[in-house]
């Protein structure tokens, strides 16, 4: 599926393989690279209240709180498996971890304005993220920011091939929804128009832009193709959430590793995984 306008509806019925931070963390330098991009590109300088929606396991919301030791630091996340290791990462408890979903969590909660709103790789897991986010911008102090990044990578071959072998799977109907969803993701210029018009007349307000992160993985003959195994912590959820039964999903994770394989080959250094994201960061006058 291209990049979209049309973001998928909402599924309520696709369903997902919980998260695994363990899984996640596979890959930690790799995926907390963007995430230090985008915060670096946040112009509020003392912020009082600073929320992460989708944190996650917790340590790229440490981070924050390291950046902006006075303030108040909100992780925010629908998984009670991420949050759970959130909390053991966050010994001291300087962080609240809040488990709430993003289409119902609503910033008025924080009974005080948020200076900067930084959602990181969460909101292609939130289709309706284009209505929520003018709501999340409104709720911004004056001077606040709101930082976003999502995956625009979904015409890569690591999710292409995804599709393909789910749809000549025997339970290709019943895989489709769950991979549509994932990808909910708009164009760059639907971002920068969304936060233009909200931010209006204070143009330079706004910052949209794409990086492609060529990602080194090591990967070592014998071992599960490294591409697979970052999937597996995120992007092919939908696909395990479905094929439950073990020697079904390990047919399928044959037949799409060997298509990774051909796509993603492995070299003396390892393999090249090109990975192409969306930044947007708005500050509000
Ligand atoms: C790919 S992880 C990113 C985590 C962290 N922001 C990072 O950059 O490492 C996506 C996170 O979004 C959370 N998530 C997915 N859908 C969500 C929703 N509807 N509301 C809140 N969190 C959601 C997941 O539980 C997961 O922790």
């Amino acid at each position: 599926m291209a990049e979209s306008e049309n973001l998928a509806p909402a599924d309520p019925g696709s369903r997902a393989s919980a998260w695994d931070p363990r899984q996640y963390a596979r890959f930690g330098d790799h995926r907390g690279r963007p995430f230090r991009d985008l915060v670096a590109q946040v112009p509020t300088a003392d912020p009082k209240v600073v929320v992460d929606l989708g944190c996650g396991a917790g340590d790229l919301t440490l981070t924050l709180a390291e950046r902006w030791p006075d303030a108040r630091v909100v992780g925010i996340d629908s998984s009670p498996e991420m949050l759970a290791r959130a909390r053991e990462t966050d010994g001291a408890g300087r962080v609240e971890w809040v488990e709430a979903a993003a289409e119902t969590w609503g910033p008025a909660s924080l009974v005080a304005p948020v200076d900067v709103l930084v959602t990181n790789a969460t909101l292609q897991w939130v289709p309706s993220h284009l209505r929520l986010i003018p709501t999340w911008v409104a709720a911004l102090a004056p001077g606040g920011s709101f930082a976003m990044q999502v995956p625009a990578n979904f015409d890569a071959p690591s999710h292409r091939l995804m599709r393909e072998v789910a749809a000549r799977h025997p339970r290709a109907e019943e895989l489709r929804p769950g991979l549509e969803r994932a990808q909910a993701v708009a164009l760059p210029e639907t971002y920068a128009a969304l936060l233009l018009d909200l931010v209006s007349p204070a143009l330079d307000a706004v910052d949209v832009w794409q990086t492609t992160y060529e990602h080194v993985l090591p990967a070592p003959e014998g071992e599960r193709h490294p591409v697979l195994e970052w999937v597996l912590g995120t992007g092919l959820r939908p696909v395990l959430g479905v094929l439950t039964d073990e020697a079904e999903r390990e047919a399928f994770l044959a037949d799409y590793a060997a298509e990774l394989e051909l796509a993603y080959p492995r070299r003396s250094f390892g393999v090249l995984f090109p990975f192409t994201r969306t930044f947007a960061v708005a500050q509000v006058g």
